[in-house]
């Protein structure tokens, strides 16, 4: 019986720091505000003609790749993610297969599953693994989402949460007890609209539909009361299911990676499985939100803190636009 093991986790954050303050010279907004309501304190932009969405994927492959002792032809299957992509077609994950220098013609599958996305991509690479179709697999996101946000008042309510950076996870086939336990993925498209950014898109006609920069459609908009009520509602049932499905109760629980979308959130939903605070670690104060590479990002940091241990039995989890959430148990 062949499991999934995570072997490595690699990291990039463009050094490019913009505090609270900074967001108050830009839109009608303070620290004060910002951090109570979502814990945030700073968070990463790239600077343009320095970063984009595919040099920052591969510098974070390259950080996992050399953490595990491992170069680009040790990997059989790219599976990468984003918001927003470096083209509109085709998906980054070919770039990323040649800007690694596989000399391998590797498959590259692009997913857009948002902040739940670094769930999704471990459920395809589980089962790749599981059926013996590949034995190491990369998994990258890389969020850019300076770019796109509206860094004016009208767009405060989600321009001052999200953050830049990338992360990268290699996983790979062993025989032993240790790995993904179960997952569990799930989504409600009925809540599309409730966090979305629409515009210009397939039903765009660039020929008949003028858009400008000031227009709303432009940037991404959000039902945040929404989001925040089902986030904590399923973040909390996925978890609970995917314990009893497993026969584990929350005190078997080493360690918790939440998506970073709001300390709030985290809290709650820790506070409704009875994990105490100690048993997890946070990135939003200091990145906010980077969508679906935030949980490889948060975790990699956990381990190099020496948070997370091997053999530790460690619960993912996330939520997102979609809506989209999950959840995963692993034996680290
Ligand atoms: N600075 C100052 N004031 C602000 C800001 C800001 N940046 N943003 C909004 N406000 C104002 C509002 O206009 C409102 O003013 P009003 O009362 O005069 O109308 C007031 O603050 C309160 O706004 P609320 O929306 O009630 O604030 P809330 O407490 O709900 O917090 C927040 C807003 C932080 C966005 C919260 O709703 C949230 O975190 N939602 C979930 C985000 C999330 O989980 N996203 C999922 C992942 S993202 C993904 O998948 C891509």
């Amino acid at each position: 019986m062949l499991n999934t093991r995570i072997v490595s986790f690699g990291q990039y954050l463009p050094p490019k720091v913009i505090t609270n303050k900074d967001l108050e010279k830009l839109m009608e907004t303070s620290d004060e505000w910002i951090q109570q309501r979502s814990g945030i304190k700073e968070r990463r932009w790239v600077e343009q003609g320095k970063d984009t969405c595919l040099s920052m994927a591969t510098a974070a492959c390259q950080d996992a790749l050399k953490k595990a002792n491992m170069k680009a032809d040790d990997i059989d299957a790219i599976i990468f993610g984003s918001l927003v992509t470096d083209y509109v077609f085709p998906g980054t994950g070919v770039l990323l297969q040649h800007s690694l220098g596989f000399k391998e013609n590797v498959p590259a599958l692009d997913i857009r599953n948002q902040c739940s996305g670094f769930l999704y991509a471990l459920s395809v690479a589980n089962a790749w693994i599981k059926a013996g179709m590949y034995k190491r697999i990369l998994i990258c996101a890389s969020e850019i989402h300076s770019n796109r946000i509206d860094k004016t008042t009208r767009g405060r309510d989600i321009s001052v949460l999200f953050g830049d950076a990338a992360g990268a996870c290699i996983v790979e086939a062993t025989s032993t007890e240790s790995g993904v336990i179960d997952i569990h993925i799930a989504s409600q498209g009925q809540y599309a609209e409730a966090l979305c950014l629409k515009e210009p898109a397939a039903n765009f006609d660039m020929r008949r539909d003028f858009i400008s920069v000031e227009d709303a459609g432009m940037y991404p908009s959000m039902e945040g009361k929404l989001v925040f009520k089902n986030a904590i509602e399923r973040m909390t049932e996925t978890m609970t299911r995917l314990l009893a499905k497993n026969h584990y109760s929350n005190t078997d629980i080493d360690f918790v990676i939440a998506h970073q979308a709001n300390m709030r959130i985290n809290a709650m939903v820790l506070e409704q499985l009875k994990i105490p605070w100690e048993k997890t670690h946070h990135t939003i104060d200091r990145l906010g939100n980077t969508t679906m590479a935030t949980i490889p990002l948060t975790m990699g940091e956990a381990v190099d803190q020496e948070k997370i241990k091997r053999g530790d039995l460690v619960a993912l989890v996330a939520f997102g636009a979609g809506f989209t959430w999950g959840s995963a148990l692993v034996r680290y």
